[in-house]
């Protein structure tokens, strides 16, 4: 059986925090160990209702990093061969998805702000929407 791309395609990545007796503060620039691509588009997801489960899809090439601002959600990872759920609770922790991972985002707490930021414009012919047609894609 073919080796499942987990550990290449997903990483925790934990950001620098510059704090003072003011508060804290991140950065996240192009290029970086945090952000390994060039920043093309950012979105936010927030005021998910309970229970929703988003997501639900794997891309052929974005890669993508997602930081849960404010509250927190897990984001269950599926590389096709090896399944893992990742907790974002902290604006100081994302996880980074690079390449085809089914992906799907749960668990949000009401006051979740999950902020994507991605290394290309939205594109539908990237998605892969269909689990069978992923499962096909990464064996
Ligand atoms: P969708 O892919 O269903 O979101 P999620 O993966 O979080 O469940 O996207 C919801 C809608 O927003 C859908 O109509 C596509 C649109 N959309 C854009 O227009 N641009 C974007 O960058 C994204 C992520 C979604």
């Amino acid at each position: 059986m073919k080796q499942g791309q987990m550990s290449q395609r997903t990483r925790m990545v934990d950001f620098l925090v510059k704090g003072d007796e003011r508060g804290a503060l991140t950065v996240l620039e192009n290029a970086t160990d945090s952000v390994p691509f060039a920043i093309k588009r950012v979105y936010y997801i927030w005021g998910t209702q309970p229970g929703v489960v988003r997501g639900k899809h794997g891309h052929y090439k974005l890669c993508q990093l997602l930081v849960s601002v404010c509250g927190s959600c897990d984001i269950a990872l599926d590389d096709g061969f090896e399944k893992k759920l990742v907790r974002l609770d902290s604006p100081s922790r994302g996880v980074l998805i690079d390449g085809p991972i089914w992906h799907e985002m749960l668990n949000f707490s009401p006051d979740c702000v999950l902020l994507v930021l991605a290394s290309d414009v939205y594109n539908e012919a990237d998605y892969i929407r269909d689990y069978d047609r992923f499962l096909e894609e990464v064996h």
